[in-house]
């Protein structure tokens, strides 16, 4: 029996999980709310609650798994890409962690962590497997990437964005709109009560496979300027419709980018990752499609969709049946060459 603690604190949410044999025991996240009034992660005060709540999460992950800190028998974190500050609490934490008890040290790659959440199993939930070959649509608030999965190790990149993220689209038109940071799940609920076509937005010009999104955060700046120019209560009276339409964009470019990499690459095995894959547009766009064009398609359970400990522990495990583990100078890593 392999047991791995797993630990995420590459952004602002701290997570600790237990994931046994690949079966998922735990996965306790402590979300921070200090960022909110700032409409962005405030880099310094989220490393410092890292700080303040690694251990408790980490505690709480053991006593909701009913293990003992004897019974694990290698500690996983996320080496990067994420905030440096964030990062180190999570790196120094699972270093000690490692030394402490004697047992391996594995570091995990975010963005493959959150692929690999594809493929958490829980007790007592149907689950598939997503089937090599797999199209992934990896899009968080830092990534948006197409990626060729070929196997659990093996990826190549399809397309990527040149510019924004489609979390960053999300954000940073609700911060636009006035709402409050992460506004991507906000912009998801108002949207439910709105009118997807009310307003239209201008589409990129960019490769078949790529994206770019900072073009429509300009357009809906200038958009809400103008509005707000002639009526002043413009946003609070269609906030309803404004968050459908920009959701319907962001979603629309996203399928689009998708069934093209479906026709350069052939497969139609389709998995979506990330943050946004929480979005509920999205998830049942994506279902439309698959119907519409005989895809598989696999969505995360929506609690691994953003960041959490149990991708990493999943990952952490298959890297652990290759005994591929890091040693005490493994270092964190903003960002990946
Ligand atoms: O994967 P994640 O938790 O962190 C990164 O690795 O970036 O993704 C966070 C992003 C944020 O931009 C957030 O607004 C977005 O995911 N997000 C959503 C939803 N829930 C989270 N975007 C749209 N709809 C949602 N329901
Ligand atoms: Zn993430």
């Amino acid at each position: 029996m392999i047991t791995i603690l797993a630990i995420e604190s590459s952004c602002d949410d701290t997570s600790a999980a237990v994931i046994q044999d690949g079966w998922l025991l735990s996965n306790v996240t402590a979300n921070q709310d200090v960022h909110k009034k700032y409409g962005g992660v405030v880099p310094e005060l989220a490393s410092r609650a890292h700080q303040a709540n690694i251990v408790p999460v980490v505690d709480a992950a053991l006593k909701d798994a009913l293990v003992n800190i004897s019974d694990i028998d290698a500690i996983a974190f996320t080496r990067g890409p994420g905030l440096l500050g964030s990062l180190l609490v999570g790196v120094s934490f699972a270093k000690g962690f490692a030394l402490a008890n004697n047992i391996p040290l594995i570091d995990v790659n975010h963005l493959h962590g959150h692929i690999a959440a594809l493929f958490l199993k829980e007790k007592n939930i149907q689950h598939n497997d997503p089937q090599f070959p797999f199209l992934t649509l990896l899009v968080s608030g830092g990534h948006t990437q197409i990626i060729k999965v070929t196997h659990f190790f093996e990826k190549e990149l399809i397309g990527e964005t040149i510019d924004d993220a489609a979390g960053e689209a999300f954000d940073k038109t609700a911060k636009i709109l006035g709402l409050p940071y992460p506004g991507g799940p906000l912009i998801d609920k108002y949207a439910e009560e709105g009118d997807p076509n009310k307003y239209s937005f201008s589409r990129p010009k960019v490769g078949d496979t790529d994206f770019s999104f900072s073009g429509l955060k300009t357009a809906i700046l200038y958009f809400i300027r103008d509005e707000v120019k002639k009526n002043p209560s413009f946003v609070k009276e269609n906030l309803c419709d404004i968050c459908a339409s920009v959701q319907f964009t962001i979603i629309d470019i996203l399928i689009e980018k998708l069934k093209n990499a479906v026709s350069v690459t052939g497969i139609k095995e389709i998995a979506v990752a990330g943050g946004v894959s929480a979005n509920s547009g999205l998830r049942n766009r994506l279902r439309a499609e698959a119907d519409k064009n005989a895809w598989v398609v696999h969505i995360p359970d929506f609690k691994f969709t953003t960041d959490n400990a149990a991708m990493i522990g999943i990952t952490a495990y298959y890297k652990y049946l290759k005994k591929d583990f890091s040693g005490q100078d493994v270092t964190a890593e903003a960002r990946f060459k």
